[in-house]
């Protein structure tokens, strides 16, 4: 065992922060073989009144983030609130020239130029494994183990609450609505599941990643997003058809012109492909390095222990380069003069997926592939289904080769203006991993 123990200041003892300190607590033998001690000196929450799960020293538990930040005796600041004001604790404990660790990825993703620069400049760290992909190593990897390497493209499902729900559609056990209730009856989703849903907490994690193996620069706003509020069993059910299954994933890769396409979308891919079977509230990552080939890393995406295993290693990071006098590693996640910004969606070129319900009568599928020609966007097949009794339409899928995105906007907004057709068409991108 090391002689000097590591002080550690915590910022929030709730699920994440819990599991931290048992795992600190029970350190485990590899832990210790790596000549790791920490304790853990000083914490804030909420509120200090609620029965803890964990023994700490008298005293240590207290309201005030700031005494925990400016103790003498914390070297490491571990922010595990998800509170809005964490950007500012985060910042103020760098700026008093201490290392932090963080499960934030909203932070991460939107503040990183700054909080990364600012940990430079005060010779101190900034470590964030369990802000993406919860337990699995992911950005160690792309940090370290696979830093030999060009990464060519990365295809992720980076949100275990919408692999969750899509994953029960895709049975059949229910319709996006009745899911959704389920899965925050059950807790999966949280009580306002808009960051989920809508794929931003996807693009935060995708603009992370982003900034790690393409070195783009940008937040989870700049980049393309689509969530999987509009995604119907319908949808599902043509695409299982095709022999397609309908996951979110998280893609980026490089473009001819030196930008980064990144883009956050629910996507068809092939049913037997490895994204398609990763099912419930797991996560995994595709990765093609230029020397590796082929790398997927799969685990738990969230979760109490999967999520504090994380953050510990961080921490067993830290430890290890103050063991050895090292200086702060953090020049990588600077960006410079060579960062790739994202691309624009509607530059991108990709396969889709329409259905639309037009008027069964002669020469409508014929106008509709003329629209789709004069943008150049080439058919691979068609196919009608029988017709609606009722309102006496039918229903038509179209699957395209590559297009760009752009003309298919522009094809698909001149189709929906067609006398013909019957609401607006369903548009849904297609990857054939
Ligand atoms: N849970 C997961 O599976 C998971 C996975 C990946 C990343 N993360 C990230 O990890 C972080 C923590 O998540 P969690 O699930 O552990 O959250 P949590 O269970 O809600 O715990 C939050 C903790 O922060 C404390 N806190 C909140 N606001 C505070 C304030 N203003 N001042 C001081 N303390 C405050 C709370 O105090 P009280 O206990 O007094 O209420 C609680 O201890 C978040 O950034 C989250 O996005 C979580």
């Amino acid at each position: 065992m090391g002689e000097e123990r590591i002080g550690i200041g915590l910022i929030g003892l709730g699920t994440v922060g819990t599991g931290v300190v048992q795992i600190l607590q029970s350190a485990s033998s590899a832990m210790r073989r790596k000549d790791c001690a920490f304790e853990v000196v000083r914490v804030a929450v909420r509120d200090a009144s609620i029965k803890r799960q964990v023994q700490l020293a008298d005293g240590a538990i207290g309201t005030d983030p700031a005494a925990v930040i400016h103790d003498d005796n914390v070297q490491v600041v571990v922010e595990l609130t998800g509170a809005a004001p964490a950007y500012g604790w985060i910042k103020e404990a760098l700026s008093a020239g201490k290392d932090v660790v963080t499960a934030n990825k909203a932070v991460i993703a939107e503040h990183g130029d700054e909080l990364f620069a600012l940990a430079q400049d005060k010779g101190g760290d900034l470590l964030f494994e369990a802000a993406v992909a919860g337990g699995i190593p992911i950005i160690r990897s792309l940090r370290s183990g696979l830093v030999a390497n060009r990464v060519e493209s990365l295809y992720g499902i980076l949100n275990g609450t919408t692999n969750y729900m899509m994953t029960r559609m895709t049975r059949g056990e229910g319709d996006y609505d009745e899911i959704l209730a389920e899965a925050q009856a059950k807790g999966y989703a949280e009580p306002d599941p808009t960051m989920d849903v809508s794929g931003m907490d996807a693009a935060q994690k995708l603009a992370i990643l982003g900034r790690i193996a393409f070195h783009a620069t940008g937040t989870g706003s700049d980049l393309f997003c689509e969530g999987i509020e509009n995604i119907q069993s319908s949808d599902i059910e043509a695409a299982r058809e095709l022999g397609y299954t309908i996951k979110l994933l998280a893609i980026a890769k490089h473009t001819a012109d030196g930008k980064v396409e990144a883009r956050v979308h629910p996507a068809m891919v092939p049913s037997e492909s490895l994204l398609a079977n990763i099912h419930d509230e797991f996560n995994a990552i595709e990765i093609v390095g230029s020397a590796v080939g082929n790398q997927v890393f799969y685990g738990a995406g969230a979760g109490q222990m999967p999520t504090a295993s994380a953050v510990v290693s961080d921490l067993v990071e830290l430890a290890q380069r103050r063991n050895t006098g090292a200086t702060t590693a953090i020049g990588d996640m600077v960006l410079d003069d060579e960062a790739a910004p994202f691309a624009d969606i509607e530059d991108s070129i990709i396969r889709y997926f329409l259905r639309m319900r037009v008027a069964d009568r002669p020469g409508v599928l014929a106008q509709i592939t003329q629209l789709l020609a004069t943008d150049e966007i080439s058919i691979a097949s068609v196919i009608q289904k029988e017709r609606d009794l009722e309102g006496g339409t039918v229903q038509l899928i179209i699957v395209t080769h590559e297009a760009r995105e752009r003309s298919m906007r522009k094809a698909v907004a001149a189709i929906d203006a067609l006398d013909f057709t019957e609401g607006a068409t369903r548009l849904i991108r297609m990857e054939d991993l």
